[in-house]
């Protein structure tokens, strides 16, 4: 039997006319709104046909159209709730990880495990593609964002939405967007001007976007100048819809929908979750609205149009998910390794304590259940692999979520890459026992954890006191205490001085111990750059004070109490991150950008080059130590009148033998150096002079040239 769409030579749009022309009204709104595939009551029941996961849309077999089956996050296919009893997956390391490798190439190959999971156990849709800017450094979700920086983000979260998509599943982006924090995130009013909106959170989303082309895209739960995300006409008709042309649908989050007629009219075609909401909106009130006229008929098949064209420009329609082929878990754990491997952030080296010289006749092990696991983030993107150590976590929406260690044990692959007679372990909490455990040890390696989770910001950017009095105490009688972090964001160190070595390990992932122990003993050079500045203290950030008014999360049927309140992010505008650390000249603790490596590299003849205004910059780049390493070319530019702060304006991460050198090109993308006019509704370029120069991190300068950049405007065909 053929159908419609199987007519030879149809474009998407086309494959997707001609199902939305074949489809019944009823067909049409029950792909409209749906509730969550995961029973929150024991009365709940699923339909047969849903595999058990954030959505379900049921199947039109009539016309070749099979179910949507969607499942969360960007980190793993997971089964929130336990929803799926002995379904375990590959867990990625936190998207940190993945910000920090700089590394296009490999997003996309981790993009590509994720579909082919997905694919495997039957969904066709996955909840991934987080692109939000790193805004709030103690946000809950952090560790499921990718940066502070636009471009750095959107080139990242293109590719791995890119890899996901290339596997025949449908991803999304989001929480569309300047859903910065958690804490309060149903009831956040984030407040920021249209300029700096669009030069910042929206531009890496408009990079994510044309690079992966997504097909669906997620608003937040939050307000956007006084507008629910999910009714914001300015971000999904006017920016997303009408400047990008985007052309597939626009999901609502879980619970996220406040509203028939104004969502639609505002662009949203899809209402998820919607028996976290206080109604089923966009069934009854929708259909109610097409008879009053308010919405038209076509306006319903549009956004059928939508969703179908997605699915069919991934081929999600004609190569269907199958439920139960077989997964090679051994080779995705390398891959989730790899990344690790490549997202490690070496931040500290003294004396060249690491690597470690695998001779040592002693080495203690402590804290943060190394001898188990490593940590993973909380809330609907926390993968269960088999195995994993769960502890109590967070409820939301109705859910227990665990706190989880992948079983990927730390103190196991220590054991394994040294030769040492002895490797101890000990939990760290009583400080006496870690003590006494550290005399006659020749290394005492501590992890530390700083446990987030969503719907949850951490409170300031502290580790818990234990921790810290345990590294402050064992490095006040110890020489050669190494600490390694696994963190959910940035956090304060105020034992900083008094160790020599320290990694961040971001939540590693299922290969996440082999990883640590490969870079602690230089199987690995670390090659990881921050992705994210690390602050002094909570003082230095644009906002000290956290608005945290105790209204989580939206539950099951019951109204969203408390008021909306507003965060004024017009402080830093489109300042995020490191720009705000240059604009107040505070010095951060590690800047964005920064790492160390086990070998050195030089750098060389800068040269620009501006043609049609387009710049490029090349510079000859020199692995000048004695070991093969990776690089993370970083360039940056600023206007020589100091009118804004320095801006990441192109990166390549570049892997070279010992003695070897590379020329790199690198092209600089215009909107990162342009600004938003508002009036005109254009970017525009101002003809002045600045300095473009390549730096280590963004506190750094390093070979500089000047150009006088062409005045330029550019802006999107009006519609
Ligand atoms: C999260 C989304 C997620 C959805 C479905 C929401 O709470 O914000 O990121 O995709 O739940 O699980």
């Amino acid at each position: 039997m053929s159908y419609p769409w199987q007519k030879p030579g149809l474009t998407p749009d086309q494959q997707a006319a001609a199902v939305v022309a074949a489809m019944t009204t009823d067909e049409k709104f029950a792909w409209l709104s749906g509730p969550m595939a995961i029973p929150l009551t024991k009365d709940d029941k699923l339909p047969p046909e849903a595999i058990g996961s954030a959505a379900y849309y049921p199947a039109i077999p009539r016309l070749g159209i099979p179910a949507l089956q969607q499942s969360d996050a960007s980190l793993g296919v997971s089964a929130l709730g336990g929803v799926r009893p002995g379904d375990h997956a590959t867990a990625l390391p936190s998207s940190l990880a993945l910000g920090a490798s700089f590394d296009p190439q490999l997003a996309e190959a981790s993009g590509e495990l994720l579909g082919r999971e997905a694919l495997s156990k039957g969904f066709n849709v996955q909840l991934a593609g987080g692109a939000n800017l790193i805004r709030e450094p103690r946000g809950g979700r952090n560790f499921e964002y990718i940066s502070e920086d636009p471009l750095l983000t959107g080139i990242i979260a293109g590719h791995s939405v890119r890899g996901i998509q290339s596997q025949h599943v449908v991803s999304t982006v989001k929480h569309f967007a300047v859903n910065a924090q958690e804490t309060g995130r149903v009831l956040a009013d984030s407040r920021l001007n249209e300029s700096a909106l669009r030069e910042s959170d929206l531009l890496a989303f408009e990079l994510a976007i044309e690079i992966g082309e997504p097909g669906a895209v997620m608003p937040g739960y939050n307000l956007i100048n006084g507008h629910w995300a999910s009714e914001n006409a300015f971000l999904l008709s006017q920016v997303l819809k009408g400047d990008w042309r985007y052309p597939g649908w626009v999901m609502s989050d879980w619970g996220a929908t406040h509203s028939a007629t104004k969502a639609a009219l505002a662009g949203l075609d899809v209402q998820s979750g919607a028996n976290l909401d206080q109604q089923v909106w966009f069934d009854r009130p929708l259909r109610e609205a097409v008879d009053r006229g308010e919405i038209k008929a076509t306006k319903i098949d549009e956004m059928i149009r939508r969703i179908l064209r997605s699915l069919f420009a991934c081929g999600a329609i004609q190569h269907p998910a199958q439920r139960g082929r077989p997964i090679d878990y051994s080779w995705h754990q390398l891959i989730a390794q790899r990344e690790a491997e490549q997202g490690i952030v070496l931040l500290k080296n003294d004396r060249n304590t690491l690597p470690l010289a695998p001779e040592l006749s002693r080495i203690l092990v402590v804290g943060a259940h190394a001898d188990q696991g490593v940590l993973a983030g909380g809330g609907s993107s926390a993968v269960t692999p088999q195995g994993s150590l769960q502890f109590e976590g967070v409820d939301f929406m109705g859910i227990q979520t665990p706190k989880v260690y992948h079983p990927s044990s730390p103190l196991a692959a220590i054991r394994h890459n040294s030769l040492a007679k002895r490797v101890d372990f000990v939990s760290g909490e009583s400080l006496d026992e870690a003590l006494t455990a550290a005399e006659g040890s020749d290394a005492v390696i501590v992890f530390a954890e700083e446990w987030r989770s969503e719907a949850l910001d951490a409170q300031g950017l502290s580790l818990d006191a234990h921790q810290n009095q345990l590294i402050t105490r064992l490095s006040a009688v110890h020489s050669t205490v190494i600490v390694v972090l696994q963190t959910g964001g940035a956090v304060t160190l105020p034992w900083l001085e008094s160790v020599p070595a320290l990694l961040e390990a971001w939540y590693p992932g299922s290969g996440g111990g082999e990883a640590i122990a490969g870079v602690l003993f230089g199987r690995v050079n670390p090659a990881g750059r921050l992705p994210i500045t690390f602050p002094a203290d909570d003082q230095q950030l644009p906002h000290p004070t956290q608005k945290d008014p105790n209204t989580t999360t939206s539950l099951p049927g019951v109204e969203i109490t408390g008021e909306v309140f507003e965060i004024d992010y017009n402080v830093e505008g489109a300042d995020v991150g490191y720009r705000w650390f240059a604009r107040q000249q505070h010095k951060p603790l590690f800047p964005f950008g920064f790492g160390l490596s086990y070998t050195q590299f030089r750098y060389e003849n800068l040269q620009l080059s501006q043609t049609y205004g387009k710049i490029s910059a090349s510079v000859t780049l020199t692995n000048s130590g004695e070991r093969s390493g990776s690089e993370v070319v970083q360039i940056y530019l600023r206007p020589v009148s100091g009118r804004y702060p320095s801006r990441l304006v192109a990166f390549k991460k570049v892997t070279l033998d010992a003695g070897e050198s590379q020329r790199i090109d690198l092209g600089i993308e215009p909107r990162v150096i342009a600004q938003w006019d508002c009036t005109q509704q254009h970017w525009s370029i101002t003809g002045e002079e600045v300095e473009i120069y390549q730096a280590s991190d963004a506190s750094s300068v390093g070979l500089t040239a000047t150009v006088t950049l062409a005045a330029q405007s550019f802006g999107y065909p009006r519609h």
